[in-house]
């Protein structure tokens, strides 16, 4: 079988969150079991792709309303990421330094989807699957069935796998003679309270969608940012498949950007010692239990409620735990926290800014990690953390309800509370500070973590169990 996955993020092309990690892993893991994946993606100007050696391969032009594009597409020469890996390059569209945030967004991405099944039809390459990933590719399963051009592939099945339906890639209708010419009278199927939705567009007409978990499926029928009811009318062909972890890439007992490396048996000694050159990096007290944040500073991720949190912490003098934030995006957030750093010596740290190689190494030195979500569809940040045995300590919802157990329950082994607020977050991390303090528990919910099995095989088997079923 034949698999195409279509993604303007992958690690280590270009990584933005989860969706990068996804998509450079679980092509790698769908071509163990038989099945020849390969990923499409816009060409960047990033380290990668200078680094990298790449071979054209196509060529071709087409328009985007009255200007015209001309494309490339390379080939990765040696498949280094374990799967073919194409790159769509379009001068002054798809060859950036940046993923988003050009405010000719939908410009970019349109032209990414119109050379993307240009280029196929061209080269008559016609693949069993399409698996588009996220709003940006979301109009190719509308293209191939009522684009004049592309009818071509109207056989050709499409998954649609939702990794965050907050974003839905609106644009005006002002757009639509952006796209190449389909049957006008299916308009209606574009359109989402008087804008173009690609998100919308793409659950209307892919044979089947996936949520990155289960529990997220269950809430998008009820909160999805307008489209509830669309989710409900198309919830016979909605799959939710839980994401997994590279654990060629994620492993402290091999992990090179990890001072230390680590195995079950000795993650005691060797957390301690990654936590110990953390702390002296940072200045903090390895003596203390150490609580980190990882993420991008968004309210969908309660990062606005960590300046909350980290008060109300530290306003209490028996609290004593040592806070560090990784993170990037909003502005205020950030400039929040930077306010508490010198009000808290000793106690707080931060990097701001996006540090993949940090971001190991937190996840080797810390004792908890904090995920006060209001949605997440299903996180990766729990699932490294619990591999490289940090306490997990989340918000029930979405994917942190399925893939963490509280203490409470039995066969427990994270912290999970009802509420994104502060008020919840602080008594959860009260909890844990208390359950990691008594002689044993520590370590033995940690062996439990880390022997979790979260790796891509079975989730990787059940994309294939639905390819095949399409
Ligand atoms: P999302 O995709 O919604 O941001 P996920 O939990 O699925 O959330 O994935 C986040 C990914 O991004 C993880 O690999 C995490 O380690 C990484 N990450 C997030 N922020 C940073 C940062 N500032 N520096 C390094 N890695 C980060
Ligand atoms: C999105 C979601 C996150 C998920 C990731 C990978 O960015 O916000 O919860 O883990 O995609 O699927």
């Amino acid at each position: 079988m034949h698999v195409i996955h279509l993604s303007v993020e992958c690690f280590p092309l270009a990584k933005v969150g989860g969706l990068a990690d996804v998509v450079g892993a679980l092509p790698r893991y769908q071509r163990k079991l038989g099945v020849d994946a390969w990923v499409v993606c816009p060409y960047y100007d990033k380290p990668f792709t200078r680094d990298n050696h790449f071979s054209p391969i196509a060529k071709g032009t087409f328009f985007q309303g009255s200007e015209e594009f001309h494309y490339e597409v390379l080939k990765e020469t040696k498949d280094s990421l374990g799967f073919p890996l194409y790159l769509i390059r379009i001068p002054g569209k798809l060859d950036r330094e940046e993923v988003y945030c050009y405010l000719d967004e939908a410009e970019q991405w349109i032209a990414f989807q119109h050379a993307f099944l240009h280029w196929l039809k061209n080269s008559q390459i016609k693949p069993d699957v399409i698996n588009c990933h996220d709003h940006h590719v979301g109009l190719v399963p509308f293209l191939m069935k009522y684009a004049d051009d592309f009818k071509t592939f109207a056989d050709v099945k499409t998954v649609f796998t939702v990794h965050n339906g907050q974003y839905q890639g609106w644009m005006n209708w002002n757009k639509g003679i952006l796209l190449p010419a389909f049957d006008t009278w299916k308009w209606g199927l574009l359109d989402w309270d008087g804008l173009i939705n690609p998100l919308a567009t793409a659950i209307k007409c892919c044979d089947a969608f996936t949520t990155v978990s289960l529990g997220y499926l269950q809430e998008l029928y009820e909160q999805a940012n307008g489209l509830e009811s669309l989710f409900s009318s198309e919830a016979a062909k909605g799959y939710g498949i839980v994401n997994g972890i590279d654990d060629a890439y994620w492993n402290p007992a091999e992990d090179k950007l990890i001072p230390v490396n680590y195995d079950v048996e000795s993650s005691k000694k060797g957390k301690a010692k990654n936590k110990k050159a953390f702390c002296e990096k940072y200045g903090l007290d390895e003596t203390l239990p150490l609580l980190t944040y990882i993420g991008r500073f968004a309210t969908e991720k309660g990062a606005d409620l960590l300046p909350e949190i980290i008060v109300d912490i530290f306003s209490n003098p028996e609290n004593k735990i040592g806070i560090f934030i990784l993170g990037s995006g909003d502005v205020q957030i950030q400039a929040n926290l930077q306010a508490l750093l010198a009000a808290y010596p000793g106690q707080l740290a931060a990097f701001f800014g996006y540090h993949e190689a940090l971001a190991h190494e937190v996840y080797a030195a810390a004792d908890m990690i904090l995920m006060p979500s209001r949605v997440e569809p299903c996180g990766l940040n729990q699932l490294y953390a619990m591999k490289y045995g940090t306490i997990p300590i989340v918000r029930g919802i979405g994917g942190l309800k399925d893939t963490v157990i509280d203490v409470g329950v039995r066969n427990g082994y994270g912290f999970v509370f009802p509420e994104a607020d502060s008020t919840d977050a602080v008594s959860a991390i009260g909890r844990a500070v208390d359950y990691i303090g008594q002689r044993g528990k520590m370590q033995r919910i940690r062996r439990k973590e880390m022997e979790l099995d979260f790796s891509w095989d079975k989730s990787a088997q059940q994309y294939i169990n639905l390819y095949n079923r399409l």
